[in-house]
Parts: structure tokens; sequence; C-alpha cells
């Protein structure tokens, strides 16, 4: 179904042109580039079966070979580059008589079942025997042979076939150029050489699934098991992946309603056509039994659900609304957007909000990730994203990672990192546990891990500046042509005191200072320097703090404003970034302008024809606290699940039983529709028309490729609520949103769904000074002018380790999974992370007589749960880890309610925890269960039914 045109080797650029001859037609390449490429350019098509332009040429298969006048022999074409005036044959009688050959030898050995293979009428072996004309075999099929080797079903996604292997190495090239997970080999020799997963099942081995592998297979060798299910496809739509930060485009190929296999887009500007285990595989959660369709409303979270029409359920969740606003208040409701969203529907509910609801209680997930890169970058360098493109790392020379775990957080960009690091860049990595890219990643090693204590990263950005500064290693024309004087002088007065040094700041950071001052001078020394970071910086009560250290050192050194530099957030969403520019945060209009603007203000009114507000709303943790005061009465909570995904369950929990009518709009009955009062039905991203922004500030096309199974997109769903609300919205399409989009918002002003299909993508800013998006910001000056340096003081945080609680437990997330887990949990990506673990130091485990496997109790100041344990020296002494993907795991139960100051992010990498073996689960995870199975009936769904 793929029917992308594949030029054979990858595309070269150079400035100098090459001109040659392909069967008569002149056509000029870039120098470097293969006869094979030139010839798919010309237009003509060479045979070829070990060959594909998304991996460097092998020559193996002799099928491509030429005829260059004037030279011997007949050489492969995709390994011999063009040279200036040759002149080539493709296709000469001798040519198509070695062709034939070589095609009789790979179909001897080839089980004779095209009629019935799945992939019939899409392989590359039954094309290129049709390509050579070869009708027969003249060996007849009986000789030695591989058809009886057999199948891999391991992995829960694709089946490996010997039988259809011919041994042409692309799942091998795949696996480590573009992967680059090394994971496969072939193994033996001439006839018994064979692909080997490392002599074990595909399941057991390195393999992580991107299914690159796959991808690259010419015949059904390696095979998606949902082709094998359901055939070839017939058609394909190209959208975006809805899980991480990344945005990787893809064509969803179709049967009918049905997606059959999802392709990575070699277009995609995110991604190049590769993907990672969720984009690729994980999208069954889409026609997932548990999904509810129907909406529902209850007077009271102990009533059973009733099913209802949307009419019903809008007209009932807008009365309630407009009860509670008469009865307590214009400021007694509020909505929480989602990064899951499309930036069409964050837009309309923060419109909803502001215009219907007339606050603005407006607030987003962006709250609990990512809020103080939106306030720390704006503060320093004027602009709250990411500088670069993910390209941009191909031309850094040194790659500093802090507080992100890109081969699990954002797989297919550290496959593009990793591919830079493989080629001579320098590493970084600032973490206090051993992330993969450590020394874990095949040919890939970290030049410096600065092991930090959780908490400690402010001491740690600022003794890397004290060390730069103290030893002249700064970029002082940058600073002097780019800065604001002023606050560069104070801010260099108080970084060079002593007590930033890296010896006073090892008592915070327990970073050996040698090692610190080695990491600095790589940085300020090493050429182009990119900072790419995650929510080991801002989940922290310094995170702001941290993100303005960073954006001073990117500007100390002059490592901003290029290709190969900048500082680069890792968003963990796939729409953080755009679920923020859309204005979802209560003091902010869409494109970061504050509500109090007098000009913003005005602009908004007369648009939407409303008054409205010129105060900052509340945010969730202030609408949570107000809800217990007995304030807040209302919330409209579209795709974020706050009882699951925020800090101190408890407390949230507590709030949402003090609210008189909570609205949750999903796709399943997740942990904050046990406390729901309407229930009304999401759709997903295969059902829906919007756009997602990825951590690039990219811009990408969500396109509708079924029905709702609901009835409606989530903005239409918005729409009526906001109309039944008494405002009226009558936007026909999501595009109609967009143009709205672009009128309003300078950033996004050359923004529309026309200029969208005809560019693929658009990086904003996109406006009549950069028609085609922006790809690297800050060329010539930053957004603010001059960039300002912060004075950043490092403040320890109030969550301290005592005799009590001795450990410190910081989390993170796995490669399988994705956020909540909500959508992954429902996929067979279960079959590789089943439950949360928590990680701890043998010593640690040792002293309290814990093993792998225990189950042990781990309680906080806030609460405790009940994890399994995995011994594990990726953590430091001290130090203890685990993920939070599974709601029964409690992992919130225990975080506090600590928080960033500026941005109130909570602290969840922060926590003091005490762990011993224990033999049953927590009393919260007991009730817990008890809850849940009483709301499984409340929803009259089956036994089997996951209500989270
Ligand atoms: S699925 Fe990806 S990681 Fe696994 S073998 Fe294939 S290319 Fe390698
Ligand atoms: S599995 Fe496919 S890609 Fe790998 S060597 Fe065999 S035929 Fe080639
Ligand atoms: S890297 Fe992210 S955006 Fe790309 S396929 Fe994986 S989850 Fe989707
Ligand atoms: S395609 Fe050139 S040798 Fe196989």
């Amino acid at each position: 179904m793929d029917d992308v045109k594949d030029f054979g080797t990858p595309k070269r650029t150079s400035d100098k042109t090459i001109q040659l001859t392909i069967d008569g037609v002149s056509v000029s390449v870039p120098e470097g580039t293969s006869i094979m490429h030139a010839a798919s350019v010309s237009g003509v098509t060479v045979p070829k079966l070990c060959a594909t332009d998304s991996l460097e040429p092998f020559g193996s298969c002799r099928l491509c070979l030429v005829e260059i006048e004037g030279r011997r022999g007949y050489p492969a074409s995709c390994t011999t580059p063009v040279a200036e005036g040759i002149k080539v044959h493709t296709q000469t009688p001798k040519l198509a008589d070695i062709r034939r050959g070589v095609m009789e030898l790979y179909i001897s050995d080839h089980p004779l079942d095209c009629l019935t293979c799945a992939t019939n009428g899409d392989c590359e072996l039954q094309d290129m025997a049709g390509a050579v004309g070869l009708r027969d075999v003249r060996y007849g099929y009986e000789g030695k042979n591989h058809l009886k080797s057999e199948k891999d079903t391991s992995n829960p996604y694709f089946t490996f076939d010997p039988s259809k292997c011919i041994v042409c190495s692309r799942c091998v090239r795949a696996c480590e150029e573009v992967q680059g997970t090394f994971a496969l080999t072939i193994q033996g020799r001439g006839f018994d050489s064979k692909v080997s997963a490392g002599n074990k099942d595909f399941k057991d081995s390195e393999c992580v699934s991107c299914g690159a592998c796959v991808q690259a297979c010419p015949t059904a060798a390696l095979i998606e098991n949902t082709i094998i299910e359901a055939g070839v496809p017939e058609h394909s739509v190209t959208t975006t992946c809805a899980y991480c930060g990344v945005g990787c485009s893809f064509h969803a190929e179709m049967k009918g309603e049905e997606v059959v296999r999802m392709t990575p887009n070699k277009d995609g500007g995110a991604n190049h056509g590769h993907s990672c285990v969720k984009g690729r595989f994980a999208w069954g959660y889409a026609t997932h039994k548990d999904r509810i369709t129907t909406p529902m409303i209850r007077k009271s979270i102990h009533d059973p659900w009733e099913k209802v029409t949307w009419d019903v359920a809008i007209n009932y969740a807008a009365s309630e609304l407009k009860r509670i606003q008469k009865k307590y208040g214009q400021e007694s409701v509020g909505a929480i957007s989602s990064s899951r969203c499309t930036n069409e529907e964050v837009y309309v509910v923060q419109k909803l909000v502001r215009a219907a609801l007339g606050n603005n209680n407006i607030d987003t997930c962006a709250r609990v990730c990512h809020s103080p890169t939106g306030y720390g970058l704006k503060q320093t360098i004027g602009e709250s994203a990411g500088t670069q493109n993910f390209d941009s790392v191909m031309h850094s020379d040194v790659i500093m990672i802090i507080g992100a775990n890109p081969t699990d957080g954002h797989p297919v960009f550290a496959s593009q990192m990793k591919r830079r690091l493989r080629e001579g860049a320098k590493l970084i990595i600032l973490d206090p546990r051993a992330i993969d890219l450590v020394d874990n990643s095949p040919h890939i090693k970290a030049d410096y891990h600065l092991k930090l204590k959780p908490g400690s990263n402010v001491a740690m950005i600022n003794a890397l500046a004290h060390t730069i500064v103290t030893e002249k290693l700064l970029d002082e024309a940058f600073v002097q042509a780019r800065c604001e004087d002023e606050a560069f002088k104070a801010w260099k007065d108080f970084i060079v005191k002593s007590e930033n040094s890296p010896e006073v700041m090892m008592q915070a950071t327990g970073v050996n200072a040698e090692d610190v001052r080695a990491a600095a001078r790589l940085y300020a020394t090493g050429g182009n320097a990119a900072i790419y970071y995650g929510l080991g910086v801002t989940e922290h009560s310094q995170g702001s703090t941290m993100v303005m250290g960073i954006a001073n050192l990117a500007m100390l050194t002059g490592n901003i404003g290029r290709e190969g530099v900048g500082v680069n957030p890792l968003r963990g969403q796939n729409n953080v970034q755009g679920s923020c520019d859309m204005g979802s945060f209560p003091h902010e209009f869409p494109g970061y302008r504050h509500v109090s603007d007098k000009a913003t203000l005005a602009l908004f009114e007369k648009a939407w024809d409303v008054k409205l507000q010129n105060e900052p709303g509340l945010r969730i943790p202030n609408m949570l606290d107000v809800a217990i005061e007995g304030q807040f009465k209302a919330l409209y909570c579209e795709g974020e699940d706050i009882a699951q995904s925020d800090p101190n369950t408890k407390h949230v929990t507590h709030a949402l039983e003090s609210m008189e009518c909570v609205i949750v709009q999903d796709l399943f009955l997740n942990e904050t529709a046990m406390y729901a009062h309407v229930f009304l039905p999401g759709s997903s991203f295969l059902e829906k028309n919007g756009t997602f922004t990825n951590a690039e500030r990219r811009i990408s096309r969500v396109r509708k490729v079924m029905s709702p199974k609901n009835g409606y997109e989530d903005w239409e769903v918005t729409q009526m609520l906001c109309n039944a609300l008494g405002y009226k919205m009558d936007y026909k399409h999501a595009s109609d949103i967009m143009d709205e989009i672009a009128r309003l918002t300078p950033t996004f002003k050359g923004v529309s769904y026309q200029k969208l299909d005809e560019l693929g993508s658009i990086q904003w800013p996109c406006n009549d000074e950069h028609p085609f998006g922006t790809p690297t910001m800050h060329i010539d000056e930053f957004v603010r002018g001059k960039g300002k340096f912060i004075i950043t003081e490092y403040v320890a945080t109030s969550e301290k380790v005592t005799t009590k609680y001795p450990l410190i437990l910081t989390t993170g997330r796995i490669l399988s999974q994705y956020n909540v887990g909500a959508q992954t949990r429902r996929t067979k990506n279960v079959e590789w992370h089943e439950e949360d673990l928590v990680e701890i130091h043998p010593h640690d485990a040792e002293e309290r007589g814990i093993h792998s496997g225990d189950w042990v109790g781990v309680v906080s100041r806030a609460g405790e749960t009940v994890l399994r344990a995995q011994i594990t020296e990726r953590v430091q002494p001290g130090v203890i880890y685990t993920t939070f993907h599974h709601p029964e795991s409690g992992a919130n139960v225990i975080t506090t309610e600590n928080s960033d100051w500026a941005t109130n992010c909570p602290e969840f990498k922060v926590t003091a925890v005490q762990v011993s073996k224990v033999s049953q689960l927590s009393d919260w995870q007991k009730q817990y269960q008890h809850f849940s199975e009483e709301q499984i009936e409340f929803a009259g769904k089956s036994k089997e039914l996951k209500i989270h």
C-alpha cells in the first residue's frame, strides 16, 4: 500500500553537480549520489532487492547490475556513485540474463504460496520476479532449502518467517542505521546464513519493537500480524501519532474503516520514516471494548450511570454549570484541557471557559509537566518553546541531556540522536539514574554522567556556569552583542561567588567537582553544544529556576541561534506545546498574551463579541484547594485524568468528591470519571480532524481516517456544550477553528489547513516574515530583543530525607507505556510492562532484606503504596525510582504537594520515603480496588472492563 517512491539509496547533498546519461537520458545529480538513485530520479527503475532509500547501500543481491560504457564488468548500481559524463545502460540482454539468474536462485528457495501469502501484491520479491521476466525455475524446488524453517511469533505485533527470508540484511541494517539498537545479525555463511536476534526469540532479544526491520523487509519474512490477519490495505490517509511530543507522521493504511497498518511517513519532518512501538503498533486502544461511546449522567458518584442521548447529556451538563454559577458565583466553575487533544479542541475549551462561563478558570495538564519551560524560557529568551528542530542535532558536537530519558520517552528522536553520537558527538548526561544512553546503548557511552542527587539541579547548573565564567570559557562577544548588559553583570557577580563552585556545590549534588568542571569545559569549548531536557528539570520546586539556568548556560557560551545548538525541552505528550500555545493557562490568551494586556483583551472581546475577565483564573492546584474549601463546585475535564496524573491522589479525589458536577470527556471511564456526574464520550485521534504541535513547534495535521465511534469529534462536543450554555459557536470543520486561531494569534498568522497540506508541516512562528515557518529561533536576536540572564540561586527543596524517610523517590516513564497508560494498557504493549516496579539499589535493598520481585511498601509523608521491587545499580544508593503507568500502583498517592515556586508544577521528582518488605496491599490500594469494582458495576459493564 505504501506507494511512496523508493529511490533505492539515500539522497545525497553536495555543492557539486554531476551530469551523466542513463539509458540515453541526461540527468544531473549531486556528487555522491548512486547510479541507482540517479536512475530513479530520471524515471528509470533498476531492479533491486537489498537496497532501499532509508538505508545505506550494501550491494549483496546483485540484481541492480548495470553496464557503463568503457568500463569492464557489471557494477552494482546501488553501490556505484555517479561520475561525470558516464553513459549507463540499465536494460541490456546480458543484464536481463544475469538478473533472471539471480532471481531464479532466490525463488528456488522460496515458498510458492504467493496466492495465499498475506503480502500478495505488496511484495518486492514478487515484483522483481515479474520485472526480470522470470517464468520458471530451471533447478526445480526440491534441492536443499529453508522452506521448513520455524516461524518466530514471539513478538505480539510481528512475525518472522525465515522460510521467506532472502538474507538481504535490510532488517539488520534498519535496526542498526535507523533504530540504533543493533538487535539483529546475519549468522553463518553462504547457504547457512540467516537472520538472528542474538540467538533469541525477538521478544526476548534486545529488540524494542520499533518495526523498522519489518518496514525494510522486501518480502513477507518480517510482517505485521495485522497484515497476516487482515491482508494488505486498500487506501491510506496521512496523520500524526497521538502519543509523544516527537510528533511522528504516519500513513494510516486502511481497509474500509479499519486500520490495518500504521506506516511511518518518509516525508515526516520529525521522524523521516521512523517510528517507535507505540505509534506503529499500539493503536488498538481506539477500538478497544472498554471504550464508552454513549453519553451517561448521574446525580451522585454513588449512583449507577444512566445512558442518555447526546441532547440530554449536553443539556444536563449545561444546566448544572448554570445552576452552580447562579448559586455559588461565576468563579465556582472551570475546565481542564489536555495535551492529548488537538490544538482546535484545546482552543474551543478555553474559549468556552472565557466566553461562555465568563471566567479564566482554565488550566491544562501541562501544568504538571512543562509549565516551568513556558515561564523560564519566556523570561530569559522571550519565547516559551524549544529553539531548534530535531534535525539540528545532526550538527551538534556536544549533546547535554538533563533529566530526560529519550530512548524511552522520545524514542524516534533518540534514534536520530544516537546516530549523531555514533558519528562522534560527545555526550554529557545529568541524571540521578543511569538511563540507557549512559552506557547501555550499542556504540554509545556518555563522556560524563553527572549522577546528581534528586533536587540538586540548580546547584549543578550553577556549578557548570561558575566553571565556565571563572575559567574564562564564556563567549564574551555573543553575550555582549546579544544579551542585556546590566542583567549579565548582576548575574556574573552572583555566579562567580565561591558558593556556586563545583567544590562547594558538591555537598548538594553529590558529584565530584572535577567531573563537573570537565563537563563544563566540554560544553563550553567542544563546538556546537545543544541541551535537551525533560521532566527531570521541570518537576521540581525549582523547576522554573532550572529552566532559566539552562537558558543562561546556552547564552553564556553562545550556544543559541543556529543549527546544532539551543535549548530543547522534550515534551512528554503529543500536544504539550500546542495546548500551551492555545491559551490553556489561566493567565494567558492563545499566543502567550496576558489576560490583563489591554490590546489583547480588546482583540478577543471584539472577535468573540463578549466581555472578558482581565484577571488570571485558577490553576489546577488552586481549583482543587478551593473545591475542598467549598467554593469551586464544577469542573469540565476533557482528555485529562487528574485523579491519576496529579500529585497527592487523596487530595485530588477529595477535591473531586467535594464538587457538585464533574464532567469528564474521554475515551474510557478513567480514574477521574469515577468521580464524575456527566460522561461525554471522546473520539480517538483516528476519528477526528485537527492539528498537533510537537516539541519542535511543528504543527502537523491529524486527519480523520474513520468515523467517530461516539458520533462526534471532540471539538463538536465542546461546541454543543458551549451553545447549550448560551454562547454561540458555529464551526463547521476543525479548519474553521484554525482559521480563527490564525486570525487572532500572531505566531500562527500564516497557518492554514491548505498550507499544512501543501508543506506537510509548519514550525511556528509562521507569519508574513516567515511564511514557511521557523526551524531555528533567535537567529539574529532573541524574541524579547536582548537575552536576559536571570540569577538562579539554589534553594534546597523542603522535601528532606530524615531517619523516618531516608530515601528519595524519583519517577519516570518506560518505552512501551504512555503517561497514565489509559491507551497503552489497552494494547499488547502490556506484555512488556505489566506493572510498575520500584527500582532499589542493592545496598538499600540488602539493608532492608529486600529481593527482586518482593512486594515493598513505599511510605512518604503523603501516603503509602505497595509495589514490586527490582534491585538494580541504575539508581544510586539513597534513591529509588518508579514509573506511574498503572493506576493501582498509586505512585501519586505518595508524591507530595510541593511545587515549582513560579508555576505550581508539582515536585514529582523528589519525595522522601521509606521502603520495607510487606505482604499485602496498602490501605489505599484496598479502598481503590473496592471503589473501582463498584464503579464498574455503576457503568453497567462486565467485570472485565477496566475502569481506568
Ligand atoms: S523491531 Fe526495531 S529494534 Fe526490533 S529488531 Fe526490528 S529494527 Fe531492531
Ligand atoms: S528478514 Fe527480510 S529484510 Fe531481513 S534479511 Fe530476510 S528478507 Fe531481508
Ligand atoms: S516517537 Fe512518539 S510520536 Fe513517534 S511513534 Fe513513538 S510515540 Fe509516536
Ligand atoms: S540492490 Fe544493488 S546489490 Fe542489491
